[in-house]
């Protein structure tokens, strides 16, 4: 059975309207979380189900994670303040898989670019995050503290380059030989991420989204479609993922 914790919850931002970064007091899932992992948040108030959030950094003794605001469970994690305990289970999942020396691609969409910050800062890639407009970009400067080579896109041209962070990438590729690319972002993005990996040969790992319950393998809420060798073949995104390798994910 995985752990839970009583965390205190040390930092409390919010980074747009409805999004809100929290750092928490956590040393020893500081410890082991691995990139791309999750947490199982117990967000109180009347929901009982915990709420799968992405770890977004962890160092000396915090663990950091950051959520918009969808419904009620979300909602209710956003009425903590600094001081308070939040019940968190994890970390959770199956997370990125890196390789020494590579040479990758990071790309992001929306609340899919947090599980990317250590990414960006801990390979040798070229970063790019996609938002839908300037007002909506998120931890710009925690990402060119990571990393010299962050390009920020917005989908209507209001900041940084103009159009889809998939178009910025596709242009990047055409003169960069890469070793690996990594998504986290809305399904269109992986649909599209996955498709140019395929068509230029290059690995690809994609970290999905899916309603969960247990988060721990017991439940099935999460399965999701596969093809493991080949072989059409239920998933948990819980257990098996959330990260898979894209050639594995049907969309
Ligand atoms: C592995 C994983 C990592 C995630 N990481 C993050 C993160 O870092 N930051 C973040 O903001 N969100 C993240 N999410 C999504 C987050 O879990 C949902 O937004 C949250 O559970 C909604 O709960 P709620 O009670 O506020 O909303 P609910 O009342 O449960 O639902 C509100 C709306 O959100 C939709 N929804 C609920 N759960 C999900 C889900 N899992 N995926 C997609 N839509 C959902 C519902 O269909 C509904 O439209 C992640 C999800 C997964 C599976
Ligand atoms: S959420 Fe229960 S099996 Fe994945």
């Amino acid at each position: 059975m995985k752990k839970t914790y009583k965390c205190k919850l040390i930092l409390k931002t919010e980074l747009c309207p409805g999004i809100f970064d929290y750092v928490v007091e956590a040393p020893e899932m500081a410890k082991e979380a691995q990139i791309g992992q999750f947490l199982h948040i117990n967000c109180g108030g009347r929901t009982t189900l915990r709420r799968p959030i992405s770890i977004c950094d962890a160092g000396e003794g915090f663990v950091r994670f950051a959520f918009q605001v969808k419904g009620e469970g979300t909602a209710e994690l956003a009425k903590r303040e600094p001081g308070e305990l939040i019940d968190i289970m994890g970390p959770l999942g199956h997370g990125f898989e890196l390789t020494p020396g590579e040479k990758a691609v990071v790309i992001g969409g929306g609340i899919g670019v947090f599980p990317l910050l250590r990414l960006a800062r801990e390979t040798d890639c070229a970063v790019f995050l996609g938002f839908r407009t300037k007002e909506l970009i998120c931890m710009e400067d925690d990402f060119n503290e990571a990393n010299k080579n962050v390009t920020i896109c917005t989908d209507d041209g209001s900041y940084g380059y103009n159009g889809f962070a998939v178009a910025a990438m596709g242009e990047y590729l055409m003169d960069n030989k890469v070793d690996m690319i990594y998504c986290c972002g809305p399904t269109p993005m992986l649909k599209t991420v996955k498709q140019i990996a395929e068509f230029r040969r290059i690995p690809c790992q994609l970290s999905l989204e899916q309603r969960m319950g247990c988060g721990i393998g017991a439940c099935l809420t999460c399965v999701c479609e596969t093809k493991d060798t080949g072989m059409a073949k239920y998933k948990q995104v819980c257990l098996a993922g959330p990260v898979f390798k894209a050639e594995e994910v049907v969309f």
